[in-house]
């Protein structure tokens, strides 16, 4: 008898690891990757209805919460896992990690594995630079950034590569974050200005991004601390009991969101009644709903995250890794001889 311990194709699936995705964010560069990105979450809002949808599938604990993000547009299927632990960056971790895969609807067979925490720090700022240029004001070429943490520079350069922004007004409660996100970002062409407080970062800013971690309702922007004609970027609110703004500052903007059964559980609007009107972004990006309708307006998104955006990066990534060395195959699925004699696979093993 003969042993193979060797896998086959069919055992194989492309694995994209940390390295590798590094690599191909370089590959490609930083901004037109954030573009491509862009691209694709765009188009597949553009086809929205063809998805499944289900607001995505959390479990909570008293540090933080894990959750699963599926979703399949008929021919592929795609879940991200990703976690949100605001306490983590004291003990050296991240507050957020996430890995993701595609498989093929028809044999249920994966077709990518991929590392995710970098994907989704510029996944999230694609989407951020992309509903942007739906709703932040003509001309808007500076932004005050609130939070300088992980995501931040990717939120700079998102709207410097998709809105031409041009000046990013850094603040965070930790100055070393601030000096951080400053020192990453210099070289690449935006105007900085690291500031002492919040309502400093936000002084001829058209765009507002909030971007902090606490597992709390904390104010980032309370009422009075936003003018009319701003955009809100509005992205650390994004857990039960975990927002940033202040109720006044939503009573007082046109909200757009992603996913509203999510949305209503996760974001801002957790604070809102149940019906208040929301617009979703599938439909201004289909033409169906406006986005930015008077100068004046305050346009807010609040953004949680939503599977489709995931979906939409994997098959950027999937598109971009073929006939490149930045996968590798992973071993990952059993592939017997005899479909049906997966015991005597396991045989092959024996010492
Ligand atoms: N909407 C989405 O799609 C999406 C995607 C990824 C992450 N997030 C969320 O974005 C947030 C930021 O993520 P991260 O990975 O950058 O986290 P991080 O922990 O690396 O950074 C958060 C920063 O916020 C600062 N901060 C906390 N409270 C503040 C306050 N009151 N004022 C100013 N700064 C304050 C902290 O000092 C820290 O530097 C998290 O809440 C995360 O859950 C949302």
């Amino acid at each position: 008898m003969t042993i193979n311990l060797n896998p086959s194709d069919k055992a194989l699936v492309p694995f994209v690891s940390v390295d590798n995705m590094m690599r191909l964010i370089h590959h490609v560069g930083i901004e037109p990757m954030l573009r491509g990105l862009a691209d694709y979450i765009e188009a597949d809002f553009k086809r929205w209805e063809l998805f499944d949808k289900t607001p995505r599938v959390a479990s909570h604990s008293a540090e933080g919460v894990i959750e699963l993000m599926p979703t399949s547009d008929g021919e592929v299927y795609g879940f991200k896992y990703v976690n949100g632990h605001p306490k983590n960056t004291k003990d050296g971790l991240q507050t957020v990690t996430a890995f993701g895969l595609l498989a093929d609807v028809g044999t249920g067979y994966p077709v990518l594995l991929s590392e995710m925490t970098m994907l989704t720090a510029m996944r999230t700022a694609a989407t951020s630079g992309l509903v942007a240029r739906y709703l932040a004001p003509r001309g808007a070429d500076t932004m005050a950034m609130i939070g300088s943490g992980a995501q931040s520079e990717f939120q700079s350069l998102a709207m410097k590569a998709i809105c031409g922004l041009k000046t990013v007004r850094l603040y965070d409660i930790d100055p070393a974050a601030v000096e951080k996100a400053r020192r990453n970002l210099e070289g690449t062409g935006l105007n900085v200005v690291a500031c002492k407080s919040a309502e400093e970062s936000m002084e001829g800013a058209q765009i507002i991004t909030t971007c902090t971690a606490d597992k709390q309702y904390a104010t980032i922007l309370t009422d009075n601390m936003v003018g009319s004609g701003v955009h809100i970027n509005a992205i650390g609110g994004d857990c039960p009991g975990k927002t940033e703004l202040a109720p006044g500052v939503l009573h007082r903007s046109d909200i757009f969101v992603e996913y509203p059964p999510q949305t209503r559980i996760e974001g801002e609007i957790q604070q809102l009644a149940e019906d208040h009107p929301v617009t979703e972004m599938w439909e201004v990006m289909s033409g169906l709903k406006p986005g930015r309708s008077s100068d004046k307006q305050i346009t807010l998104f609040d953004s949680v995250g939503f599977a489709i955006e995931d979906f939409s990066a994997l098959r950027f990534v999937r598109d971009r890794i073929a006939g490149t060395d930045l996968y590798f195959d992973l071993d990952l699925l059993a592939d017997p001889d005899d479909p049906r004699d997966l015991f005597g696979m396991l045989q092959r093993a024996k010492g």
